[in-house]
């Protein structure tokens, strides 16, 4: 089955993965909801309607480990940082329609609904289980309030995640060598009977779904193995007060499993917006199927909207997602984002150092596709501002609206050329395709290939040598152009692309302009424009990073004042190997200094990078498993240290003539100190 491309007849809703109200926002987060927002805005580019709508996530084990340690209430402590985040994601210009929270009261009675449904439809079943257990505590231990290690990886994971090793779900009981989170002792496995959604039942459902729903390619390939393999049935209930009641007989001192209302939420919040606009009927979207589902998540929560999702909506006869698409996550400096080692950058922060929003939005949406790892640092914020936002854009803006204006007080009466109108309506054509295609940086990139056509083009034509007369058709070509990218810059920089707007003299707003309009007649008169983009100059970029790092080490001593652990408490270290090699042995390993000359993803493969690597007697191919986990754009030029004597390997059908090395669970590619050329020998 294949879908209509957009814009259909029908309403998209687009959501984004729900945050847990339980801490402050930081870049890692607002990577998804400006993507989300921004796709959204997009889509309404094409002439598609759309909403965008989320809510926090309230409930669960993640909001009652924190609340405890605050001593407040669930309750009190979720919707303190439920209206945080109603204050901060508009600060960015993320613009829900609906923003809810799943403790409401129409999640709530959605959620109760949705579990009758399953029941009625023969979908929930009891079974007895081995539930985790503090005896000291006399408390049962659902989910974050139990550590161990993970059966699949054996990674230290915890109770229904293996977040640190192979990312997994884990139902309760699974865990191994489980320890309680509130008393540190080992705990106990006791019997116990919860319900299950029978997703054993759904398979072949579940089989179908994956190869229809559009979107990323590591959410329609990482769910193949679940879905191929023995679906586990799901327990939806949970030993704990802080929840939602579940519904039926039986069960009355349970409440449901947090993955159970949260992703509801989305189909709450689309109600609420229904109901309050009647802009969209929920029901024709999420029961009739007349409309375009598209769920905007991490790539940590893959499993929940490609398996548990759709197998829940399906069981209580709601339409299933037309699209998931899985961001990567956010590096700092090349490393993971931490948040106990305070290596983010925090909402806040980033505002406070009075940066417009906008220039995040910009790197954040086009730094790398959707579902690559964006790494983030100030050097390449900087770079990526002052060499793509200020020397293409604002300047190709700010050259021809001046121009115009002191020669022609706007817009000169002179036609089109055929040349300009075919760069911009291939430029239509080209961000339409992307959007088809969930490439939301494609769409980014083209519009500012766009500005910089423009800054050629004046070059090119030189009017500031030309009388008025030979001028008018360059410049009328110009503003036609300046029009055509504020209209497809919109959704990457909101304000930004209003300024430009406003600056056109044009009525109305940039936001409600669509595609079509980049080659409307821009206005006869217009007044003299502003430079939209400040330059970030080296010295402020030194000094972000100082700052950075100077939080970052602050963070780590706090911890060893607190226990007495290595640098990096959440890496465990592997132990030393006991056997001793000779140093012949050492020098039959031919190490290189190699230099990366490009980067890019094996499709299909998760996590495999296809790179040419220039070893100074040759450029060689290499496959490395990079690809999640480094911003592959912004590899070539990197000095890495290559075994150049390794036996060729094939993975994907592709040839790997070498390894590259880096260490450790992040890849941290070895890179050289000085400036050794591609092909010296490490020793
Ligand atoms: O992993 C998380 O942060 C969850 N709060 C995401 C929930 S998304 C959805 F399904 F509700
Ligand atoms: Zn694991």
């Amino acid at each position: 089955m294949s879908y209509e491309d957009y814009p259909t007849d029908d309403p998209a809703v687009v959501t984004c993965g729900l945050p847990y109200a339980n801490g402050d926002l930081h870049i890692g987060h607002l990577r998804g909801y400006v993507s989300a927002d921004a796709f959204t805005r997009a889509l309404r580019k094409l002439g598609q309607q759309a909403v965008y709508v989320c809510g926090s996530d309230m409930h669960g084990t993640p909001i009652a480990v924190e609340a405890e340690k605050e001593g407040v209430s669930p309750e009190e402590f979720a919707l303190r940082h439920h209206e945080q985040y109603l204050e901060t994601f508009p600060r960015f210009n993320v613009d829900f329609d609906q923003y809810g929270h799943t403790h409401d009261e129409t999640n709530t009675e959605l959620t109760k609904e949705f579990v009758r449904a399953w029941e009625d439809n023969g979908y929930v079943h009891e079974k007895e289980i081995d539930v985790a257990y503090d005896p000291e505590a006399d408390q049962w231990l659902p989910d974050r309030f139990v550590e161990g290690s993970c059966p699949y990886c054996g990674e230290h994971a915890r109770g229904d995640e293996c977040d640190e090793g192979c990312q997994r779900h884990l139902e309760p009981g699974e865990i191994e060598d489980p320890v309680s989170t509130i008393t540190g002792n080992p705990a106990e496995y006791r019997r116990r009977e919860h319900k299950f959604l029978r997703l054993s039942a759904l398979q072949e459902h579940l089989q179908g779904f994956i190869n229809r729903v559009e979107g990323t390619s590591n959410a329609q390939n990482q769910p193949r193995e679940w879905i191929e393999g023995e679906l586990q049935d799901l327990c939806i209930t949970r030993d704990m007060d802080w929840g939602i009641d579940y519904p039926g007989e039986g069960a009355e001192d349970l409440v449901l499993y947090v993955w159970v209302d949260a992703p509801i939420e989305y189909v709450s919040a689309t109600k609420q917006y229904s109901e309050r606009t009647d802009d969209v009927d929920w029901e024709s979207v999420w029961k009739d199927g007349d409309g375009e589902i598209v769920h905007v998540i991490g790539r940590d929560i893959i499993q929940h909207h490609t398996v548990y999702w759709p197998a829940m909506l399906e069981a209580a006869d709601y339409t299933e997602p037309r699209a998931v698409c899985a961001t990567g996550f956010v590096n700092i400096d090349g490393k993971g984002l931490s948040t106990s080692k305070n290596r983010a950058i925090w909402a806040e922060e980033y505002l406070d150092e009075g940066f417009h929003p906008d220039l995040l939005r910009y790197y954040m949406t086009t730094a790398s596709g959707f579902e690559r790892d964006v790494n983030f640092s100030w050097d390449r914020f900087a770079e990526r501002v002052n060499s793509e936002l200020a020397d293409v854009v604002g300047n190709f803006v700010y050259r021809a609206l001046l121009f115009a204006n002191r020669n022609f007080g706007g817009t000169p009466e002179a036609s089109l050329s055929d040349e300009v109108e075919t760069e911009i309506a291939q430029a239509m054509d080209d961000y339409e395709d992307a959007l088809n295609d969930y490439d939301l940086r494609t769409a980014g990139e083209r519009t500012v290939a766009l500005a910089r056509f423009g800054n050629e083009y004046i070059q090119r034509n030189e009017p500031w040598k030309l009388d008025d007369e030979a001028a008018a058709p360059v410049i009328r070509d110009c503003v036609q152009l300046v029009k055509a990218v504020a209209v497809l810059l919109h959704p990457f920089t909101p304000e930004k692309a209003e300024e430009i707007w406003t600056q056109l003299g044009e009525d109305g707003a940039a936001a409600d302009a669509t595609v079509a309009d980049c080659l409307q007649e821009p206005p006869a008169e217009f007044g003299e424009p502003a430079e939209l983009f400040t330059k970030v100059e080296d010295e402020r970029v030194a000094e972000l990073d100082e700052t950075l790092q100077e939080k970052i080490e602050a963070a780590s001593s706090d911890e060893s004042d607190d226990e007495d652990v290595n640098d990096d408490p959440d890496v465990e270290l592997e132990a030393l190997a006991d056997d001793r090699i000779g140093f012949e042995e050492f020098q039959s390993l031919d190490l290189r200094v190699g230099e990366i000359q490009s980067a890019e993803g094996i499709d299909g493969a998760d996590d495999l990078a296809r790179l040419e690597v220039d070893i100074g007697h040759e450029v060689r191919q290499i496959v490395a498993g990079i690809k999640q986990l480094h911003d592959l754009d912004a590899l070539p030029g990197t000095r890495v240290v290559v075994v150049a004597n390794l036996e060729k390997a094939e993975l994907f059908g592709v040839e790997s003539n070498g390894m590259v090395l880096a260490a450790g669970e992040d890849a941290d590619l070895l890179t050289t100190h000085g400036d050794s050329v591609p092909g010296t020998k490490v020793r």
